[in-house]
């Protein structure tokens, strides 16, 4: 992370974006700004001229382009703006040969010395606002680069117990923000259905190898143990704060939209849509990958059979959407 310490050689925000910027940017963020700080002068100029030229109160309209060239280009920016600023409301009306006003050498000098003065002093304190921004922004990004990475860490050791790539939940994560966005979900809400998705099955944890490794068809107790990793989940994730979405779909990740799911046989739109969500990435992704007791289905039998449990195990409208993603080709991690 950058340190607060290199506020002084930070160049200010503008500048920096150009390294990888396209031209649009560089006329959005440089020749823009550049143009209204030029302008901001131009305006004191016309405006002092035309009420009599200097000495002349409306001097002080330079000041607005200087602060404003700090506020973008930090001290640097608010240099050239002031020596700009200062030579058009100075010696250039006296080399053009305008006349008004009675102005000296003295007097421009000691404006000049005022534009400078307050130009520097406001670009150092924007330029080392903006750093601090830049600085409070990286360690935003830390934190939740950590939180993700911990959260994907958690899930795949829940998946370590059941099959043993830890892809599943990460292609689940991902299959579920795609299918979010199709849905009209905003880009904050897709992203945090990502996270969230990825720990849906962490209440495998709790459910004993022999169980979840276990080659053959399971026992209907075996089952019941086995449908308990909802509830389980739902527990693992009750007091860590910022998991209220994903402890909604551990819980309810397995509700058929008939109402014939498990644990509390939801019916319908009763289940949250992200966990009808998960509900039905997580099958189609679970069909077309192998599993210990069985092998990988082709994506035409995937599909045929998203379409055929519409309505019965997956929301009808919800699995419209997937069929016409993964029909394009564009669901990650089943190209
Ligand atoms: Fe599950
Ligand atoms: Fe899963």
């Amino acid at each position: 992370m950058a340190r607060l310490s290199h506020v002084a050689v930070m160049p200010a925000r503008p500048f920096r974006m150009l390294h990888r910027a396209s031209a649009t940017e560089v006329v959005v963020n440089v020749l823009l700004p550049v143009a209204a700080v030029v302008l901001s002068a131009v305006v004191a100029l016309v405006a002092v001229r035309a009420t009599g030229g200097s000495p002349n109160p409306l001097n002080h309209l330079g000041y607005p382009g200087v602060v404003l060239a700090a506020y973008l280009y930090g001290w640097r920016g608010a240099v050239l703006a002031a020596a700009f600023t200062s030579f058009l409301l100075g010696p250039f009306p006296a080399l053009a040969g305008w006349a008004g006003g009675n102005e000296g050498p003295e007097a421009w000098a000691i404006r000049a010395s005022m534009f400078l003065l307050v130009g520097g002093v406001t670009g150092l304190l924007f330029t080392r606002t903006n750093h601090a921004q830049d600085a409070l922004r990286e360690a935003i990004d830390e934190v939740a680069a950590g939180r993700h990475d911990a959260v994907i860490a958690m899930a795949r050791g829940a998946e370590a117990k059941d099959h043993n790539t830890g892809e599943h939940v990460v292609r689940v994560g991902s299959g579920a923000e795609q299918l979010a966005r199709e849905v009209g979900l905003g880009e904050s809400s897709a992203i945090a259905l990502r996270l969230a998705a990825i720990l849906h099955d962490v209440g495998k944890l709790h459910v004993p190898d022999r169980i979840l490794m276990k080659p053959g068809p399971l026992t209907a107790e075996e089952w019941d143990v086995m449908r308990q990793h909802t509830v389980w989940g739902e527990r693992i994730l009750a007091n860590g704060h910022g998991f209220e979405l994903a402890r909604r779909i551990a819980r309810w990740h397995h509700e058929n939209f008939d109402g014939t799911g498990y644990p509390d046989g939801l019916k319908g739109e009763l289940t949250p849509l992200e966990a009808r969500i998960v509900r039905i990435v997580d099958a189609f992704d679970a069909m077309t990958h192998d599993r210990p007791y069985r092998k990988a289905r082709p994506v035409e039998a995937a599909l045929e059979e998203l379409e055929r449990c519409a309505g019965r195990e997956f929301d009808p409208e919800l699995a419209r959407l997937l069929v016409s993603i993964i029909e394009r080709g564009a669901l990650d991690g089943h190209e």
